[in-house]
């Protein structure tokens, strides 16, 4: 039989939580996670959420920093129900118990990260992420109405396809891999795509191990429309070690005075903008990109040793620590960082509610392309964006629930055809590592058409292996990902190959400038089915 409930969330970060919790306030609810139901990017997040906070800022300059860092491609009527709507929600989120630092006065205290005109960014030490997801997670397990499935792996969306429908297809639901091992229905008038980014795609990158695109994948397959794939954020300062796995080092340290240097000591981040270290990411990445390659090094130093080490213990403990644990002491020596994959800006086209082009489904959080974030986002606008979002399409998901009769046929089970269990597994290995690698060497920071194309060719043979694995062999969890990552790195492919100008986040040696008259506007793609 399959699972049924009035509402299905695919993430349990903060946009699926959000949503989760006003959407149960209408129906049964289930939020599903891949791994353990903490894990994906939210809970990983650092220095904070930006929002109108201070009586000294306003509305209007947290818009005008938003369309500055998005470089001339945000929608604006997004970014105003984000920037808007953001106190209201952040009110809410305090209500339910996230304690954020405050100020010896009692007001929260309000740091700055690149961009920011102002200091509107609240934050729980180090770890706001943390706090957020803690918070939420608390408030569900309150909610009788939401269920939790987690080590449970979405393969596919399941399409209401009968043809005199007149309405084209819907979603009714998914198959999904559960923690037994089996592939089960999972059936709903409405499904919600909260799925994360996808940096796993890249070689580098700060992400965790679930962010491989899987929601964008999902709905490219089964036909919505997906926009703007090519501006995949770079975060500039990671560590740079080799035990680190990209442990990311806030931006919220340069926002507090830090400085970059390059192996000798000199400073350079005023050459290349106004806003010196303070500059939009996308900038500060590139520069960095471009110091390395002009003097061979393996990486830059972030300095925050005239901070001393009272401040840095009180301020940043969680990155004090982690870099101790590495043998650097922040307090007395440079840190040494690098740029990684860190923030997917296209992805599955929205409306400001959520909804997608195709019936039933909607995405919000990361994988979701509403437009606030133009062709580069502003540091910490994207808890912000989970939070408005889950709830706006919290709202519209709960009269949709209301007014639709669930359709009489119920969908086949999922059909495994002639597969068997797998005895060359090393092929996915290899070839997970091939794409990430080759993504990190020929769609980076800096692109070119020659190495658009060369990623394509190799992509479009890794697609034929990966289809062929897939239907051989049962699916696995790796094998899901695996042909996610796939997807989703041939559609960033396709974007950056079709996007012939220079902006934000894109940027190629073809067209170093924008072209205001034919590109100032967002890339789609869509599959025909
Ligand atoms: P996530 O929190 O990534 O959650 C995704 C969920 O989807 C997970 O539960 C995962 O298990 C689930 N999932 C994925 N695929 C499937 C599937 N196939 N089946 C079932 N479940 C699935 N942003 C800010 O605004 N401020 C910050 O300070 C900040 N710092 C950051 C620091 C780091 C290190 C990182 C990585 C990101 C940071 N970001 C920050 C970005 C921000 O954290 C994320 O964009 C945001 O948390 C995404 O939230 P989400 O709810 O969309 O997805
Ligand atoms: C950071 O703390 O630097 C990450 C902020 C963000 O990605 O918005």
């Amino acid at each position: 039989m399959p699972h049924r409930f009035d509402f299905l969330v695919l993430g349990g970060g903060v946009a699926g939580l959000s949503f989760a919790l006003q959407a149960a306030e209408h129906g049964t609810v289930a939020v599903l996670t891949k791994r353990e139901r903490h894990e994906g990017s939210t809970a990983y997040a650092q220095g904070g959420i930006a929002s109108v906070l201070s009586p000294t800022d306003s509305f209007e300059q947290h818009i005008q920093d938003t369309l500055e860092a998005g470089a001339g491609i945000n929608h604006l009527d997004a970014v105003e129900v984000t920037v808007r709507e953001g106190p209201e929600r952040i009110r809410e989120l305090v209500a339910l118990g996230a304690d954020f630092n405050r100020r010896a006065t009692g007001e929260f205290d309000l740091t700055r990260e690149g961009g920011h005109s102002q200091r509107r960014i609240l934050h729980a030490g180090d770890i706001t992420g943390r706090e957020v997801q803690r918070a939420l997670l608390a408030a569900c397990d309150e909610q009788p109405n939401i269920t939790f499935f987690p080590n449970t792996s979405a393969i596919d969306l399941i399409l209401d396809r009968r043809p005199n429908r007149g309405t084209g297809s819907r979603c009714l639901g998914f198959y999904a891999l559960t923690a037994e091992g089996r592939i089960e229905r999972f059936l709903s008038k409405v499904t919600v795509l909260a799925t994360g980014g996808a940096g796993k795609v890249y070689l580098y990158t700060s992400n965790p191990d679930v962010a491989t695109g899987d929601g964008v994948a999902m709905a490219y397959r089964a036909g919505a429309a997906v926009a703007n794939m090519e501006f995949y954020q770079f975060h500039p300062t990671c560590l740079y070690h080799p035990e680190a796995k990209s442990f990311l080092i806030s931006e919220a340290l340069r926002g507090e005075g830090g400085k970059l240097r390059l192996s000798n000591g000199q400073q350079f981040m005023d050459q290349y903008h106004r806003m010196g270290e303070l500059a939009p990411r996308d900038v500060v990445a590139r520069a960095i990109d471009a110091e390395l390659k002009r003097t061979g090094d393996d990486c830059v130093f972030l300095d925050m040793t005239h901070l001393g080490r009272a401040f840095l213990t009180e301020r940043f403990p969680n990155i004090y620590a982690t870099c101790k644990a590495f043998n650097i002491d922040m307090a007395v020596q440079p840190i040494p960082v690098v740029p990684a994959a860190h923030y997917m800006c296209g992805g599955v086209m929205t409306d400001l509610d959520g909804r997608t082009t195709l019936p039933g489904l909607y995405a919000i959080g990361e994988v979701a392309h509403t437009g606030l974030h133009g062709a580069n986002r502003l540091a910490s606008n994207s808890l912000l964006e989970g939070l408005v979002f889950g709830h706006r399409a919290a709202r519209v998901c709960a009269d949709e629930v209301r007014a639709l009769a669930l359709p009489r046929e119920e969908p086949p089970e999922w059909d495994e055809g002639s597969a068997v269990d797998s005895d060359e597994s090393v092929v996915v290995t290899h070839n997970w590592d091939e794409i990430r690698r080759l993504m990190w060497n020929y769609v980076g920071i800096v692109r070119t058409d020659k190495r658009l194309m060369r990623a394509r060719r190799r992509l479009e043979l890794l697609r034929e292996e990966i289809r062929d694995y897939y239907w051989r062999f049962k699916v696995t969890s790796d094998v899901i990902e695996l042909r996610n990552i796939c997807e989703v790195a041939t559609l960033i492919v396709d974007c950056a190959s079709r996007r012939k100008e220079s902006r934000g986040l894109h940027f190629t040696l073809d067209y170093p400038n924008a072209d205001e008259h034919h590109w100032k506007r967002d890339t789609t793609v869509r599959r025909e089915l």
